[in-house]
């Protein structure tokens, strides 16, 4: 397989090739998925729910997005790495927006980096991009400024909303745009309308490209999961099943048996237990 860049996306885009993204937050994860072939890595925000356990991706910041980052960094050889800038990184001034996202580029190895809309934020995207680091936007239900968690885009005037935000960020030089939890019509007129690669998560089929955030694609996280999760197996039972397994042979005694344990020279050994 080969090295995929924002160039590699935008061709896809443009012959009419389906574009793939997952997500990843550490080093196993990212090997499988980069191993899958996906074009796209996002190491998203989506850490907060899936991995650390919380309850808002508005709970977690650079230290740990930073963090995770550089462990999938260290995985991932072909596909084009983006690291999603968390809720506070960006929102306050400009200047402070540009180095997070060069801390993501320098120190943690990402390609480009993941902003989510909020109203004030055209600023720094555009001053992110003029630094030379390429942004993917990401519109319709944005977790970390959301007021509910519903379906965007639903009624004509809120779709043109979202219609106008997508043009505001093409202008601003996004390569891409993440379109989540929108009606399929709004995000293929968006994407008819576009030379952003539009990546969908519950946006239909006339995407670009799809996205899943990959615990809810492997049945690893339960505890809630929205319909346009498709979940491709239910990885938390084998698993559990595999752990209860280590408890009952330990307990047991079946386990380690000879072939897990190291042994000594017999006179060595016969010293030992003359000590
Ligand atoms: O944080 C994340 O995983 C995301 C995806 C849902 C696109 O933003």
């Amino acid at each position: 397989m080969s090295k995929k860049t924002v160039t590699t996306i935008l061709e896809k885009k443009k012959g009419g090739q389906k574009i793939t993204m997952l997500t990843a937050y550490d080093y196993p994860l990212g090997c499988l998925v980069d191993a899958a072939g996906v074009d796209i890595v996002l190491v998203g925000d989506s850490l907060a729910n899936v991995v650390l356990g919380l309850e808002s991706t508005r709970e977690i910041g650079m230290p740990e997005m930073l963090h995770h980052t550089k462990a999938v960094r260290r995985a991932v050889k072909d596909a084009l790495l983006v690291a999603d800038m968390p809720y506070g990184s960006f929102h306050k001034s400009t200047e402070e927006a540009v180095a997070n996202a060069r801390r993501f580029v320098d120190e943690a190895g990402a390609e480009a980096v993941k902003m989510e809309w909020f109203d004030g934020c055209l600023e720094a995207v555009a001053a992110i991009v003029q630094a030379g680091i390429p942004v993917m936007a990401h519109v319709g239900l944005t977790p970390q400024t959301a007021e509910n968690f519903k379906v965007q885009g639903k009624d004509a005037a809120s779709a043109q909303a979202i219609l106008k935000q997508t043009q505001e960020l093409e202008k601003c030089g996004c390569f891409s745009i993440v379109l989540e939890c929108i009606p399929a019509a709004l995000a293929a007129k968006i994407t008819a309308a576009t030379k952003m690669a539009t990546i969908g998560i519950g946006a239909g089929a006339e995407c670009d490209g799809q996205v899943l955030v990959t615990p809810d694609l492997l049945g690893l996280f339960d505890r809630f999961r929205p319909k346009f999760a498709k979940q491709y197996v239910h990885l938390s039972e084998p698993i559990l099943a595999a752990l209860k397994d280590f408890v009952r042979e330990v307990e047991a005694r079946d386990f380690p048996t000879e072939k897990h344990s190291f042994h000594m020279p017999k006179e060595d050994r016969e010293k030992l237990e003359s000590l």
